[in-house]
C-alpha cells in the first residue's frame, strides 16, 4: 500500500498522454499554444504500462487517461485494453475534450472503459469556439451522445466556471441534469502554468455557483461513495442526473487527496499545484529493475505534499501547463 506522511492512502494514478491538444483552451493554454515536448521526451507506451504495473503492485487501483487530449496520442486503445488487464487495476477512465470522441468511444467500450469525463464549458456554438479557440462544440455534442449510446456510465461533463464567460450559463446546465443522466461538474477556476487568463475577476467560488443553481431548485447531497473524487455531489428533485462542485481553491480537498500523476515525459508528480517532480524516466532508460522502480515510487510518494498553499501569499503558479499535467 502506498501510505504518505499524512496517513493518506495513494491509490489512484493520473496518466497524462501527450501534451499535445487538438485545442488552446483560455484556462490552460496561451493562445499560440505551449513548447511541445519532443518525440524522445515523451514516455513509449510500454514504458507507461510498466510504470502502471509497477503502481498497481503498490496498491493502487483506478488509473485516470489525461492530455493534452489523451485522444490525439496513437495506441491510446491498446494501452486502455493492457492497462485494464494490470492484476489490482479495477477501473481505467477518461478525460477528454470530446473532439475525437465519436469515433473512439466504442472501441474504448470494447477495450474494457466504462466512465468517461468531458470538458464543455458552455452550450453556445460561437462562445465554444472563443473558449477553445477554434473548436466545434457539434463534435463533442455527437461524442457525448455517442459516448451514451455506447453505455458509458456515469458520464461527466467538466465546466470550469468563468466570470464574464459562461456565469450565464450555469443554471441552463443546471436544468440539463433534469432529463439527462449526466454528472454536470462546476470547477473553480485554478491558477495554474503561465499565460491562462486566471485573474480574481474572472474566479467564482463554488458557493457562488451554487446560489445562482438554487434559483433552478434544491440540491440534495447525494451520498458519497468511498471511491469518489474531489467533486461534492448534489441532485436537484427528481433529476435523472447529478450536479458537482470541485472547489480546490474555496474548499480544498487535500486531506482526502488519493491521487498521483504521471506526466507525458515520465516525472511523477506527488501534487498538481507542486513542481517537485520525479524523474522516473531516467530510471526506465537507465535499466532500473521492477523492485528498484516500486522503491522509487514509494520513496516519491513520502514528499507529497500536505497541502496546495494557494491562498497564501507565497504561493507560485508551477511551471507546466494543465495541458503538460492533465488536469
Ligand atoms: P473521477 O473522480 O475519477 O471522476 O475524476 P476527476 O473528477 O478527478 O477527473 P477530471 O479529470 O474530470 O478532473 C476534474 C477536475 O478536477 C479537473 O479540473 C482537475 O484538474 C481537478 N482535479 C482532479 N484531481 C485534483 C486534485 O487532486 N487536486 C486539484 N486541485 N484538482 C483536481
Ligand atoms: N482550472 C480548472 N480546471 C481546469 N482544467 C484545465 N485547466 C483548468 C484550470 N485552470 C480542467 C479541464 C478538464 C480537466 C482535466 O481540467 O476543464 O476538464
Ligand atoms: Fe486541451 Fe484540455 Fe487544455 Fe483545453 S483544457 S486546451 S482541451 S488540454
Amino acid at each position: 500500500m502506498l501510505i504518505d506522511n499524512y496517513h493518506r492512502h495513494i491509490s489512484y494514478l493520473r496518466i497524462s498522454l501527450t501534451d499535445r491538444c487538438n485545442l488552446r483552451c483560455i484556462y490552460c493554454m496561451p493562445p499560440e499554444g505551449i513548447g511541445l515536448l519532443d518525440h524522445a521526451e515523451v514516455l513509449r507506451l510500454e514504458e507507461i504500462e510498466r510504470i502502471a504495473a509497477a503502481a498497481a503492485r503498490l496498491g493502487i487501483s483506478r488509473i485516470r487517461i489525461t492530455g493534452g487530449e489523451p485522444l490525439v496520442r496513437r495506441g491510446v486503445i491498446d494501452l486502455v485494453r493492457d492497462l485494464m488487464k494490470l492484476p489490482g487495476i479495477e477501473d481505467v477512465s477518461l478525460t477528454t475534450n470530446g473532439i475525437l470522441l465519436a469515433e473512439h468511444a466504442a472501441a474504448l467500450r470494447s477495450a474494457g472503459m466504462r466512465r468517461i469525463n468531458i470538458s464543455l464549458d458552455t452550450l453556445d456554438a460561437e462562445k465554444y469556439r472563443r473558449i477553445t479557440r477554434g473548436g466545434d462544440i457539434q463534435r463533442v455534442l455527437e461524442g457525448i451522445s455517442e459516448a451514451r449510446r455506447q453505455g458509458f456510465s456515469p458520464i461527466k461533463v467538466n465546466v470550469v466556471a468563468m466570470r464574464g464567460i459562461n456565469d450565464d450559463e450555469i443554471a441552463e446546465f443546471a436544468r440539463l441534469t433534469i432529463e439527462r443522466p449526466v454528472h454536470i461538474r462546476f470547477i473553480e477556476f485554478m491558477p495554474v502554468g503561465i499565460s491562462t487568463e486566471w485573474d480574481q475577476n474572472s474566479f467564482i467560488s463554488s458557493s457562488e455557483t451554487r446560489d445562482i443553481i438554487s434559483r433552478v431548485g434544491t440540491l440534495y447531497p447525494v451520498e458519497r461513495c468511498g471511491k469518489s473524487g474531489p467533486a461534492a455531489m448534489y441532485r436537484l428533485e427528481g433529476a435523472a442526473g447529478q450536479l458537482g462542485f470541485i472547489s480546490p481553491l474555496s474548499n480544498h480537498f487535500c486531506d482526502t487527496c488519493n491521487r498521483m500523476r504521471l506526466t507525458a515525459d515520465g516525472k511523477l508528480r506527488t501534487c498538481l499545484f507542486s513542481d517537485q517532480e520525479i524523474d522516473l524516466k531516467k530510471f526506465l532508460r537507465s535499466s532500473v529493475s521492477d523492485q528498484a522502480l516500486e522503491e522509487i515510487i514509494s520513496e516519491a510518494i513520502k514528499s507529497k505534499p500536505k497541502g496546495h498553499t494557494i491562498s497564501e501569499p507565497s504561493f507560485k503558479k508551477c511551471r507546466r501547463n494543465m495541458s503538460a499535467i492533465g488536469g
